[in-house]
């Protein structure tokens, strides 16, 4: 029983939460093997970010510590425009970290480019990408993320953080947001 999409009964569920959680453990599990015995940052990207962000650490082990940025591309509804500007940068030095960006979807690859850049000049001992889902059909800037969750298709997704107008984020499950609940 879904109970967190019974609001919305127009919302058609991708990912349950338990297939969530299944892979979310398995990224982690990548993770702590690839940074055996060292510290990292995770640098959630705000807000889509937080929920996977706080799942993902969990189940990590591994000494880690947070911080978070916030970026926004301009346009509004479900359309990215290109132009990314940044809302929040982060708290603490990156120099000589092991620093995993943590993203909710790779959509154009726009965002997660700035956001390569930005952070490279910070010179880190290392720098990864952590996503959610890769809509890798979508992309426009050829970026990689080292760890992806799901690959999906060109719809657009609400839950487990992620918004369509800042709603939907409280939802435990995946679920993709029809287009006649998008009024850009
Ligand atoms: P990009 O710069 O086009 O890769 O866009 C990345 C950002 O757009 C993501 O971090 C999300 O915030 C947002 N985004 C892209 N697709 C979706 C979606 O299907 N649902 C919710 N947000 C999305």
């Amino acid at each position: 029983m879904h109970s967190g999409t019974a609001v919305t009964p127009q919302l058609r569920v991708l990912f349950t939460r338990d297939q969530i959680a299944r892979r979310v453990t398995e990224m982690a599990d990548d993770i702590t093997r690839d940074f055996a015995g060292q510290s990292i940052i995770f640098v959630g990207v705000l807000k889509g970010a937080s929920i996977f962000l706080g799942d993902l650490a969990r189940q990590v082990k591994l000494d880690a510590t947070f911080d978070f940025i916030s970026v926004a591309s301009y346009g509004a509804g479900t359309k990215t425009s290109g132009e990314v500007r940044m809302n929040k940068d982060v708290d603490s030095s990156m120099a000589d970290k092991n620093v995993i960006i943590v993203e909710d979807i790779l959509d154009t690859g726009l965002t997660m480019g700035f956001l390569r850049k930005l952070f490279l000049a910070h010179q880190p001992r290392s720098l990864k990408v952590a996503v959610l889902l890769d809509k890798a059909c979508r992309r426009i800037e050829p970026v990689k993320a080292d760890y992806v969750g799901f690959v999906i298709p060109d719809e657009f997704v609400v839950g487990y953080g992620m918004d369509y107008a800042e709603r939907y984020r409280n939802l435990p499950d995946i679920c993709v947001l029809p287009p006649q609940l998008q009024s850009a």
